[in-house]
Order: structure tokens, then C-alpha cells, then sequence
């Protein structure tokens, strides 16, 4: 792999943010969204994909803790530091020190104490990045707490859809499936409103809350109607891991009423985005010939998680050196 790739100018990009961490999308303006998601196609073009080095954050450390499974999130946020020159410690609950009755917050400050800048963290209870956020004083991103929020899933999402359509306002995007249980699904449903797409929650009425309407969004049970209006649609995995019980008769059923197939297709726009953030169940919520088929940007996701999660390292980093330096002149 090659190094060193031109520095990008990002100044003019970066004078508003401030922020030193990023919790979720619902709490975010829009332009601090346009400006995370300038700032990660700026650096997606000077690493050449993703898939060159820059030195922009040589001599820093980010830290992964994760309390829960990640295939996509972690190796993405590992790969988005070493990008961009950082080098990163992993945690890992199993055959930590948490079998020994270590507190999630101690073994935050641990990992903190061996130098780090930025903690990742995804944990199944909602609002444990909030918690670390209080604790720490380095900068802290939420990789995915329970079903709260993703955001950097969510900017993902809208980075790829930008990318094929320009812009997000006035899109129609449905988000379809276990958005009971979804992070993705909120962090979503926050980041498109901002950005002015009309946003559709679509799937069975036991995990589609009726609440939705009632803050301004489209609520649909029936995938076939809402099909033709779409210009992009996000396929959402059932979380079975989430469930108390189980919402619906069965996988047949719920795949017969919302898995994206061939035959669903033929309703749909012929230049509709299918989105899925991934695992992907085959069958479930999406059949194999539309996973892979000419609509799916499936994989451009993955490639656009490592654009965002540098961008937000980036950007947490600016606005962490900026406080820092206020503070030691006592501003
Ligand atoms: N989309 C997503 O968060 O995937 P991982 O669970 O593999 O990180």
C-alpha cells in the first residue's frame, strides 16, 4: 500500500465544527451532517477510495471497545485510523478483565489511561457512549448502543446515497423492517429528515410504532404500495437477537410480505438505490439476485463506512486539539 497520498485542504470545511464527540444524528444540525459528509468525500478522494494513507492524524491512538459483535464497524473504524496515520488499540469484552466484575465505565478509564484520543464504543444498552462521554476526556464516538443509534451508520447511508443522487432533499427513502429494534433505522430516519428526504417507516405493525406519524414521518405496512414511489429503499435486518418475542408468524411470512425480490422489483422505480447496512440475511429481508444485482450499493457502503469514520476522527480530533489548547491558556 502506498503513503503519504496530498494532504486535502479542509480548511473552510472545518471552522464551525465543534463537537469532540458524536453520540447520535438526532442531536446534530444539518450542516454539521453536510460538513461530516463533505469532510468524508473530500478524504475518500485523497485516499484514493479508502484505500490510501494519510498522515493527518499521525501520533494519536483510537481505541475500539466493543461489548458486542462488529464485522463491518470495527475493522472500519481500525482501517478509517490507520488511514489516516493513527494507530489503534482493540478491545474485546471476551477474555477481558470484564469476567472479573471490571465496571464497562472502569474499563473505559483503563484503556483511556494507556493513552488514547478517541474511545469507539458499542455496547447493547442505549446511552453508554452518553455515559463514557461524562467520564472520559478524550473524544467518544457511538459505534451502536442497543437500538438507540449508529450514527456513523446513518452517515454512511446518506454519503452513498448523495454519491449516486446528488443530494438527499427531496428524495423518498423507505426504511423497511425491524425498526423497533434498529439503530440504523433512528439514526436514519434523523439523518434523512435533516437533510430534507421524505422519509417512509415501512414493515409489520409490531415493529413499525405508530408514534412515527405522529412526528412527521410516513408509516406503511404494505411494501407493494409504497414501491413505486421510492427512490431508495434501506433494507433493515430482523434483529431476532433484540426480540423478547417473536413479531411475526414466521420468517416465510414476514420474507413473503418484505423481502426485496425479483418479483418486487418489477414495482419498483428502474433506478431505485437498494440499500442494506448489513449483515445481510439472505431470504429474509433481501433474495440473492437483488443483493447482488445492479441496484444494490451493498458494497459502496461498506467502502463509505471507512470514508465517514475518517471524517469523524478527523473532525473530533480538530475540535479536541481546539479545546485542548483553550484550555491550557485558560480561556
Ligand atoms: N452495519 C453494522 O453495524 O455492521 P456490523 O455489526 O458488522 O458492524
Amino acid at each position: 500500500m502506498a503513503s503519504d497520498s496530498k494532504l486535502p485542504d479542509l480548511t473552510g470545511l472545518t471552522d464551525s465544527w465543534n463537537r469532540r464527540h458524536l453520540l447520535d444524528l438526532e442531536s446534530l444540525s444539518a450542516d454539521e451532517i453536510r460538513t461530516l459528509l463533505d469532510v468524508a468525500q473530500e478524504l475518500k478522494n485523497a485516499t484514493e477510495g479508502c484505500r490510501r494513507k494519510l498522515s493527518l492524524l499521525s501520533g494519536k491512538t483510537c481505541a475500539n471497545l466493543f461489548f458486542e459483535n462488529s464485522t463491518r464497524t470495527r475493522n472500519s473504524f481500525s482501517l478509517a485510523a490507520k488511514r489516516l496515520g493513527a494507530d489503534t488499540v482493540e478491545f474485546g469484552s471476551s477474555g477481558s478483565s470484564t469476567a472479573k466484575g471490571e465496571t464497562f465505565a472502569d474499563t473505559a478509564k483503563t484503556i483511556e489511561a494507556m493513552g488514547v484520543d478517541w474511545v469507539v464504543t458499542r455496547h447493547s444498552t442505549p446511552g453508554t457512549p452518553n455515559l463514557l462521554a461524562r467520564e472520559l476526556t478524550c473524544c467518544v464516538i457511538n459505534a451502536g448502543d442497543g437500538p438507540h443509534e449508529h450514527p456513523t451508520q446513518g452517515l454512511l447511508d446518506l454519503l452513498t446515497i448523495r454519491q449516486h443522487r446528488g443530494s438527499i432533499e427531496g428524495l423518498t427513502v423507505a426504511l423497511v423492517g425491524d425498526i423497533a429494534h434498529s439503530r440504523t433505522a433512528r439514526s436514519n430516519i434523523w439523518g434523512l429528515k435533516k437533510l430534507g428526504a421524505h422519509v417512509i417507516i415501512c414493515g409489520p405493525p409490531t415493529l413499525v410504532s405508530p408514534r412515527w406519524q405522529e412526528l412527521g414521518f410516513e408509516v406503511a405496512h404494505h411494501l407493494d404500495e409504497i414501491l413505486p414511489r421510492c427512490d431508495v429503499l434501506n433494507l433493515l435486518r430482523i434483529q431476532f437477537e433484540r426480540q423478547n418475542a417473536r413479531p411475526f408468524p414466521s420468517v416465510h411470512e414476514y420474507a413473503a410480505l418484505y423481502a426485496m425480490n425479483a418479483k418486487r422489483m418489477r414495482l419498483a422505480s428502474k433506478d431505485i438505490l437498494i440499500m442494506a447496512p448489513g449483515p445481510i440475511n439472505r431470504g429474509v429481508e433481501i433474495t440473492p439476485e437483488v443483493a447482488d444485482g445492479p441496484h444494490s450499493v451493498i458494497l459502496e457502503q461498506v467502502t463509505n463506512g471507512i470514508a465517514v469514520r475518517m471524517s469523524a476522527l478527523y473532525l473530533l480530533s480538530l475540535a479536541d486539539d481546539r479545546y485542548r489548547s483553550q484550555m491550557s491558556v485558560g480561556v
